[in-house]
């Protein structure tokens, strides 16, 4: 029976890697999920333990195609290739992704009456002068580059979100999420804590890009998805940074994963590649003050679960669908 604090809820990107435990949470929080993705990043495997359940529906759909009218109280939509090497593969297909699947899911919440939150990027910021990043930051993005169909894509679904909501009233919410890691990322999909800890389980040598001084901020799979259901749950309309403000240099990553895997790897240094940022680390005090939310999950303990998720996957004895969340649901 539904109870009447069961909503039906789309995540659109919902066989990815952050799709999937977002999916897992709102199954636990008692709610009804279809999960609609294209499994271009993505992977039906991610929902294999779920694969009884009728509150689960999974739907094939590309966002960029019109969508099925779907009648669900909330979408979150994440449908996009979040890693370099994916999303520019085809950087028409990036935008496209964006651009149409920000559009036809903006249609699809105003015809359901759906509250909908996009997954946009610290990317927004592209290379930022200012450190750390607040929300009224306007970046530093290379409209010309080889990320731009990622970084603008994502700048371009911010402003079609704030354009539905100020034109037709769209009930809209926006995320901009800052390097988030955990179980069930892709071995292969060119993410530094992937790549990193690929590298020390097979003993090879771990490759820096740069000198290594460059910092990023890493936040655990599940404080995002705590950051994702409190946003959403909440007034706020405007974006909100979500992310670990911990800031680490990529040579003192490297040192983490190596100690912690228990590793031979030595670190080899390549060219940096083109507008990759020197830092990164989110200013969270409007999510802090807003929703009560703040990442409590360190790097050294999401580094564990995450450390033992690539070591099933590098031996091929598991997709990785089995790992609990660090913590429950607050
Ligand atoms: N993981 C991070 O650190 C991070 C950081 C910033 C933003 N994000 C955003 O969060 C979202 C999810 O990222 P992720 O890390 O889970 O990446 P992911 O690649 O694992 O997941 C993206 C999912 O979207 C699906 N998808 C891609 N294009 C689609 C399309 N046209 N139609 C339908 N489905 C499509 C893929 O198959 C995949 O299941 C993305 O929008 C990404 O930009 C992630």
């Amino acid at each position: 029976m539904r109870s009447s604090n069961q909503k039906t809820v789309l995540v659109t990107g919902g066989a990815g890697f952050l799709g999937s435990h977002l999916c897992d949470r709102l199954l636990r929080d008692g709610h009804k999920v279809v999960s609609l993705d294209n499994f271009h990043t993505g992977s039906r495997l991610n929902h294999l333990h779920h694969a009884s359940r009728p509150d689960l529906e999974v739907i094939e759909a590309d966002v960029a195609d019109p969508l099925p009218y779907l009648r669900v109280d909330e979408i979150y939509h994440l449908a996009c290739p979040a890693s370099p090497p994916h999303y520019q593969e085809s950087p028409i297909r990036t935008l496209k992704t964006n651009l149409l699947g920000a559009i036809n899911v903006l249609n699809l919440s105003l015809r359901s009456g759906a509250r909908v939150l996009l997954a946009s990027t610290s990317e927004v910021y592209g290379d930022p002068l200012v450190h750390p990043q607040p929300e009224d930051y306007f970046g530093n993005v290379n409209s010309f580059g080889a990320r731009a169909c990622y970084d603008e894509g994502k700048r371009a679904a911010e402003a079609l979100f704030h354009a539905y909501a100020a034109e037709k009233g769209a009930d809209i919410r926006i995320a901009r999420i800052f390097n988030t890691y955990g179980p069930r990322m892709q071995p292969d999909d060119g993410r530094v804590v992937s790549n990193f800890v690929v590298e020390a389980l097979r003993d090879q040598p771990i490759t820096i890009y740069g000198d290594g001084s460059q910092t990023r901020s890493f936040c655990y799979v599940d404080d995002l998805v705590e950051g994702f259901v409190r946003l959403m749950a909440s007034n706020v309309r405007t974006p909100i940074n979500l992310g670990n403000p911990g800031e680490f240099s990529m040579t003192k990553l490297a040192a983490m994963v190596v100690a912690m895997t228990g590793s031979h790897s030595s670190v080899s240094f390549m060219p940096l590649p083109a507008d990759d940022p020197r830092r990164r680390r989110p200013d969270i005090s409007r999510a802090e003050s807003l929703l009560d939310w703040r990442p409590a999950v360190s790097l050294e303990a999401g580094l564990g679960p995450t450390i033992a998720y690539f070591r099933e996957v590098v031996s091929g004895q598991s997709p990785g669908d089995r790992f609990l969340p660090l913590r429950s649901a607050i």
